[in-house]
C-alpha cells in the first residue's frame, strides 16, 4: 500500500515518547472509533433478539430501540460471535478455568457474562477500552442488577476503572503501550498464567507500528498465550475500498488497515512480532464449517448468497499461540 507522506485531512502529528510518530487520529475520528462499539453491541443485540444465539445479558448493557438488521448482517455477527465463542470456552475448559482472559478494545461486549452464566469464568478477566466507553459500561454495570450481580465482591471503582475478584475494567488508550502495560498491572495480570487475548474488531484503528508493539509484548511477556484477532482483510480490492469509504463518511478511518492486506498479511504480523504458531482463515470457510449453521439459516431467510459471501470474505480470524508449558493451546486454532 502506497504510503502518504503528508498525513492525510483529519490526522494531526504529535510527539510521543520523545519522538515524531506517524500521525494521530484527531479526536473527531477517536470519537468515530468509539461510536463503533454502539454500532457492534446494537447489531449483536438484535440478533440474540432474532435467535441467533442466546445472551441474558446484552439486553441490560445495550439500552434504546431495536433498529432493525438486515440478514446478511445478523448472520455475519452470528459467525464472528459463535467462533470467538468456540475458542473462548475451548481454553478455559483446556486450563481448567485457571486462565486469563484481556479484551483489548472491549467496548460494550459481554462475554464476560456469558461465561459467568456458562460456569466458565477464568481467574481473571480484564477489559480495556476509551475513557469514555468504560464510564459508559461502569454505568450500566452499577446501575444494573443482573449485571452487577455477576461480579463479586467490589475491590474498587471510579468513573475509570472498576476492580473486582474477577473481573476488571480499565481505561487506556491502546496506541500509548507504556500505558497499557501499567493499566494491565493494576489488573493484577499475572504473566505464569495461560492469557488468552481477544482483539475484536480494534486492532484496524490503531496504528500498524502501536498495534504491532502490543502483539510483541503479549508474546514476550507472557508463558503461554493465544491471541485472537478478529478484523478486516483483502481491503485493497474493490469490495475492500468501498468499506473503507464507507466508514470514512463516517469520520472512522481505518489508521491499521495495512496489516488487512490478505490473510498472508495478517499471519505475517503476529509471525514478524513472535508468535510461533498462527492461523488464519476468512469468515465465510469460518462460517461455512460451524455446525450450527443450518438452524440460523432458518431465521432469515436470504434471496441469494452472493453478497453474504462478499462481506465474509473481506472479515477474518487469526489465532496466534504460544504454548511454551505444552498445556495443548496449538489444538486451539481457526
Ligand atoms: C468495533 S468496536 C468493537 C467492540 C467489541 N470488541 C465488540 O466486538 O463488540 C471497537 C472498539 O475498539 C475500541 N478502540 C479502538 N481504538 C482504541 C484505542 N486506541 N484505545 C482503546 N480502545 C480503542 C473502541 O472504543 C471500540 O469500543
Amino acid at each position: 500500500m502506497r504510503r502518504n507522506k503528508i498525513p492525510p485531512k483529519g490526522f494531526e502529528r504529535i510527539e510521543r515518547n520523545g519522538k515524531l510518530k506517524m500521525s494521530l487520529p484527531s479526536a473527531q475520528t477517536d470519537i468515530a472509533t468509539q461510536a463503533t462499539c454502539d454500532d457492534a453491541a446494537s447489531c449483536k443485540r438484535y440478533a440474540v433478539q432474532k435467535g441467533y444465539w442466546s445472551d441474558i445479558h446484552i439486553n441490560y448493557m445495550v439500552s434504546g430501540s431495536m433498529q432493525k438488521r438486515q440478514p446478511e448482517i445478523s448472520r455475519g455477527y452470528y459467525a464472528r460471535t459463535e467462533k470467538i465463542w468456540n475458542l473462548i470456552s475451548q481454553f478455559v475448559s483446556l486450563t481448567n478455568n485457571l486462565c486469563q482472559i484481556v479484551s483489548f478494545g472491549a467496548g460494550l461486549d459481554t462475554t464476560f457474562w456469558r461465561l459467568h452464566s456458562a460456569g466458565l469464568l477464568p481467574t481473571r478477566y480484564i477489559e480495556v477500552d476509551f475513557q469514555e466507553i468504560v464510564y459508559r459500561k461502569i454505568r450500566a454495570i452499577r446501575n444494573k442488577s443482573p449485571l452487577k450481580g455477576c461480579l463479586g465482591s467490589i475491590t474498587s471503582s471510579d468513573q475509570s476503572s472498576l476492580h473486582c475478584e474477577k473481573y476488571h475494567l480499565v481505561t487506556c488508550d491502546l496506541r500509548d503501550t507504556g500505558s497499557l502495560k501499567d493499566k494491565l498491572k493494576s489488573s493484577e495480570v499475572d504473566f505464569s498464567v495461560p492469557t488468552l487475548f481477544l482483539t475484536e474488531c480494534v486492532l484496524v484503528y490503531i496504528p500498524p507500528e502501536d498495534s504491532m508493539a502490543i502483539l510483541k509484548w503479549c508474546a514476550e511477556s507472557f508463558t503461554d498465550a493465544v491471541f485472537v484477532n478478529y478484523e478486516q482483510v483483502r481491503m485493497h480490492d474493490n469490495f475492500g475500498q468501498v468499506m473503507i469509504q464507507n466508514l470514512k463518511a463516517r469520520d472512522c478511518l481505518l489508521t491499521g488497515v495495512h496489516p488487512c492486506a490478505s490473510l498472508d498479511s495478517q499471519i505475517q504480523r503476529f509471525t514478524s512480532a513472535g508468535w510461533p504458531c498462527v492461523s488464519c482463515d476468512d469468515m465465510w470457510t469460518i462460517y461455512n464449517s460451524l455446525p450450527d449453521r443450518r438452524r440460523i439459516e432458518r431465521i432469515e431467510l436470504l434471496d441469494e448468497s452472493e453478497l453474504l459471501q462478499q462481506l465474509m470474505e473481506h472479515y477474518c480470524l487469526c489465532v496466534a499461540v504460544k504454548d511454551v508449558s505444552d498445556i495443548g493451546l496449538t489444538d486451539l486454532h481457526t
